[in-house]
């Protein structure tokens, strides 16, 4: 993928793709993306409306990168009409099949009837899609910085980057409203990665957003980090600001409304800085959700 504004291009490090796919199973990358089910395995809640669900598509190997998403629906009939984009969790290949965790905040109607799924019931998934984070370089600084459930796909990547080499240096930024709201903090402190948290109502961590977070943290760091960032736009569009003010590199996830998720209906169009500097609409389902932080308007997308 395209790796402009500074973002990792060299020396990738090896990823669940390259792992051998088990003998038996059917293989499903971006490159062939499919419908197939999964069933629920385990259902956590979290603070606020957060559910951690574990699914496992028994027969499959799915190969999603980091950023890549899934969408998913569960329920009969056509109401509600659209899938539900996600961006996994995680996703590890298992014995016999694939198990994808999903991170899910109750909000709208799809997401409510996907969120109250229970072990047993299954769900249907359809992927992956879109274009994945550029894999993190080993020696190179690397802050995540993710708000809400947009710490999903950052925390897939930080799982496969430590994983893959313990050379590769990561830190994670969150924030949220309130501590309830801190998704992933757990599991990232599990794998070792640094955290600066920050809550709006300060009962958690820094007193204040993600983005503060991050200036007081980037003022700590023994170099400039590459950025990858996933969370609400009024984050993301702080975010870039910040980055094209300090100079950073990276790349950031886009959370657009979305109700194909494979370039048929252009819900998702956001406008983007093309490599010639012109200003062009593209579907983010397609040429995202990951784009480059410096392929991103600072007055928005
Ligand atoms: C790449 C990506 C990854 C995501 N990952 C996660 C995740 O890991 N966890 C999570 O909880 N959420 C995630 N989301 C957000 C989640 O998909 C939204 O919360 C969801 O689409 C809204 O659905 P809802 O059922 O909550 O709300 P509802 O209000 O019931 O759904 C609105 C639906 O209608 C569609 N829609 C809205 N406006 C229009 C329009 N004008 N025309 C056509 N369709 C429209 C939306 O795309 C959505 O499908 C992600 C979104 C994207 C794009
Ligand atoms: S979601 Fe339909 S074109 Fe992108």
């Amino acid at each position: 993928m395209s790796t402009a504004g500074g973002a990792p291009q060299q020396a990738p490090v090896p990823d669940a793709r390259a792992l051998p796919v088990p003998a038996g199973l059917r293989e499903i990358t971006a490159a062939r993306p499919a419908v197939f089910e999964a069933e629920v395995t385990a259902r956590r809640p979290l603070g606020g409306r957060g559910v951690l669900l574990s699914a496992y598509a028994r027969g499959v190997a799915v190969v999603l990168r980091p950023g890549e998403f899934l969408t998913a629906r569960a329920w009969p009939g056509l109401d509600p009409l659209l899938r539900r984009p996600l961006a996994p969790f995680d996703v590890q290949l298992e014995a016999g099949g694939t198990r994808i965790d999903l991170l899910l905040l109750a909000g709208g109607r799809g997401t409510r009837l996907l969120a109250a799924l229970e072990p047993g019931e299954r769900l249907s998934l359809l992927g992956p899609l879109g274009r994945p984070f550029s894999p993190p370089r080993p020696g190179r600084l690397h802050v995540l910085v993710g708000g809400g459930v947009g710490i999903a796909p950052l925390h897939h990547l930080a799982r496969e980057a430590c994983a893959a080499d313990s050379r590769i240096r990561l830190q994670a930024v969150i924030g949220a409203r309130t501590a309830a709201l801190l998704f992933g903090a757990d599991e990232l402190q599990a794998l070792g990665v640094p955290l600066t948290l920050a809550t709006e109502q300060g009962d958690r961590g820094l007193c204040g957003t993600a983005i503060e977070a991050l200036e007081q943290l980037l003022e700590r760091l023994p170099e400039p980090p590459l950025l990858y960032g996933c969370g609400p736009e009024g984050m993301l569009l702080a975010l870039v600001r910040l980055a094209r003010a300090r100079g950073l590199g990276g790349e950031v996830s886009l959370e657009r409304h979305m109700a194909c998720g494979f370039g048929v209906c252009y819900t998702c169009a956001c406008r983007v800085i093309e490599p010639d500097g012109a200003v062009r609409r593209v579907r983010s389902c397609l040429a995202g959700p990951v784009f480059p932080i410096a392929a991103l308007p600072e007055d928005g997308w």
